[in-house]
């Protein structure tokens, strides 16, 4: 099994992401940090803890709170795109309560305490990931891969024309962790997940036709992102978190990737968070991997499979 951490602003993508970690059998999740990102940080954590709970899992794994806020910045939502990120749910999560100790220092502790064993799935802004950087300079050398979902190649952003969200909302977070000397994959929003990891409505009716509890989840999440996406001419269901875990525990789904040396925009004044992927030719040393090309079928089939998997919520 892979250990791992995954590190998320819960709200529909990420809740699917979290279902990979929860339930796939090559996964060994350790514990889920939260960080400020897409909603509201209290619909976050309780998105996080109903994952848990439609996962058969709850109070199993350990979750902790961290970063209320960027480095520098105020915090930006995404709620116009998400709602409260679970499609209005709810369910008795009585005596469900996150751990006290704060997400960087768990991050930090359990990097630590098997050293280069540890991966970590990046699925919010990078707030947290910057503030172990910043306060453990053990940290990056404990940490075996970082994968992080962000950036754009060659702009294309989701919520600027120059950037996509995770790197927009905390860009000197992003900076400082391309910077660390972390081993890192990157999952981008465009070209990967834009035109490679979106399901369509036939995929969506197979889902739904499961008519598994997972299933179920994953129409109700999914659907305010849905009706957003529709908007703007996308045609389906964006899945670029799920697809972070994914690669991580399957990398059989990885068809092909680049080295690039990664850096992130943090004063400009149209490209707040834009990615600057930098290939061979401007001399610089590649500091990342970054995916280009995923078997895109199979990872469908991974997500569809994975929701099939529980029949019942007992
Ligand atoms: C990323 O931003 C969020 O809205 C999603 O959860 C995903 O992590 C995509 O840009
Ligand atoms: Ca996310």
């Amino acid at each position: 099994t892979i250990p791992l951490v995954i590190d998320t602003d819960t709200a529909q993508d990420d809740c699917i992401a979290l279902l990979a970690g929860l339930l796939d059998p090559r996964a060994d999740l350790r514990a889920v940090t939260m960080v400020a990102g897409n909603v509201d940080f209290d619909h976050q954590v309780r998105n996080a803890h109903l994952t848990c709970n439609v996962a058969g899992r709850l109070g199993e794994v350990p979750i902790h709170l961290g970063c209320r806020r960027p480095m520098v910045r105020p915090w930006e939502s995404a709620e116009n795109v998400h709602g409260d990120g679970a499609g209005g749910l709810t369910m008795d999560l009585t005596g469900c309560e996150p751990e006290t100790e704060h997400a960087v220092d768990a991050l930090i502790r359990l990097a630590a305490e098997n050293p280069g064993e540890l991966s970590i799935v990046a699925i919010g802004p990078l707030t947290n990931i910057a503030t172990a950087v910043v306060k453990d300079p053990d940290f990056v050398g404990n940490v075996k891969t970082l994968y992080v979902m962000g950036g754009s190649n060659n702009a294309r952003g989701n919520i600027t024309a120059a950037a996509e969200f995770n790197f927009y909302v905390d860009p000197e977070a992003a900076k400082t962790v391309f910077a660390a000397g972390f081993e890192i994959v990157v999952v981008p929003w465009a070209p990967l997940t834009l035109d490679q990891a979106v399901f369509d409505q036939p995929k969506l009716n197979e889902i739904a036709a499961l008519g598994t509890p997972l299933g179920d989840f994953f129409t109700k999440v999914c659907a305010a992102t849905l009706e957003f996406d529709r908007s703007v001419g996308i045609d389906g269901t964006t899945h670029p978190d799920s697809l972070t875990a994914a690669v991580l525990l399957h990398p059989e789904l990885i068809n092909r990737s680049a080295r690039y040396h990664v850096d992130v925009e943090t004063a400009g004044e149209l490209t707040r968070g834009y990615a600057a992927m930098s290939w061979g030719v401007h001399g610089l040393e590649p500091n990342a991997t970054v995916i280009e090309e995923i078997d895109a079928p199979a990872f469908y089939a991974y997500i569809k499979n994975l929701l099939a998997t529980r029949t019942t919520l007992s």
